[in-house]
């Protein structure tokens, strides 16, 4: 009998991160999920045989915590999907330094922290290590100036997972940073052109399809590649 693949999902409780999970559980997964509040994670908790962990990815004892509860564990898929949009509106001259200190926290530097603690059992030879970044956080495009702190954090995290890859010296391994659409869910608006389950089934895909193809990868949930 065939064994069922494993995946951990960081930061599951709503929007994409439970989609991803909801996927996963029709594939016939193994799915641990992290949330920060399991209080508020009844959707998630609907998806049977579940295993729910505790997680706020700014605080490094739980990181460690994490870790350690997951030790000796295979992964197929790590996906670190937490995120946030940051202070509103992203003026510039008003915006409090703290707040912008939070977000390049979540965005940019937690997901790396929570990658060197798991990326150890990212499994040899076909397991993905995904990121959720986004096409704003390619340089090059013009879109979403009003979001310019947004778009630049997740500028800070493609430039962050290139430094972690560079350091980690595995060209086995897949590592991607991936688009998932402009989607609907509390961040992306009820506007989104596209719903959470064109999203996270598009995600899935690609990720089936990567698998074992060594190097790092920007791509959307389409599998098209994006400009750095
Ligand atoms: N929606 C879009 O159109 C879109 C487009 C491009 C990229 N993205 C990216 O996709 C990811 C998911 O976005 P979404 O649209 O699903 O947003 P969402 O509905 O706002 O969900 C964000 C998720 O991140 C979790 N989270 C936030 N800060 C965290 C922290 N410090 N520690 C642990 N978990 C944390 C939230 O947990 P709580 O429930 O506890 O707050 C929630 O599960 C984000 O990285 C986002 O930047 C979204």
């Amino acid at each position: 009998m065939a064994t069922s693949r494993t995946a951990l999902i960081i930061g599951a409780s709503r929007g994409l991160g439970l989609g991803l999970v909801q996927r996963l559980h029709e594939e016939g997964w193994n799915i641990t999920a992290t949330v920060r509040d399991p209080a508020k994670a009844s959707a998630l908790k609907e998806v049977p045989g579940i295993r729910l962990e505790q997680l706020e990815m700014n605080d490094t004892a739980q990181l460690d915590g994490l870790k350690q509860r997951l030790q000796g564990e295979v992964f197929d898929l790590v996906f670190v999907n937490a995120g946030v949009m940051g202070p509103l509106p992203q003026d510039l001259e008003r915006v409090d330094g703290a707040d912008i200190g939070d977000l390049f926290m979540t965005n940019a530097v937690a997901p790396i922290r929570v990658a060197r603690r798991l990326v150890g059992q990212v499994r040899e030879g076909s397991g993905v290590l995904a990121f959720m970044s986004s096409i704003l956080g390619s340089v090059a495009i013009p879109d979403g100036s009003d979001l310019c702190l947004y778009k630049a954090s997740k500028a800070a995290l493609n430039s962050m997972i290139n430094s972690f890859v560079t350091e980690l010296q595995r060209p086995d391994l897949c590592v991607l940073a991936m688009h998932p659409g402009w989607v609907k869910t509390d961040m992306g608006g009820e506007n989104a052109e596209i719903d959470v389950l064109t999203s996270t089934h598009g995600l899935l895909e690609q990720i089936n399809a990567q698998a074992g193809q060594g190097g790092l990868r920007f791509i959307n949930y389409k599998g098209e590649a994006l400009t750095w």
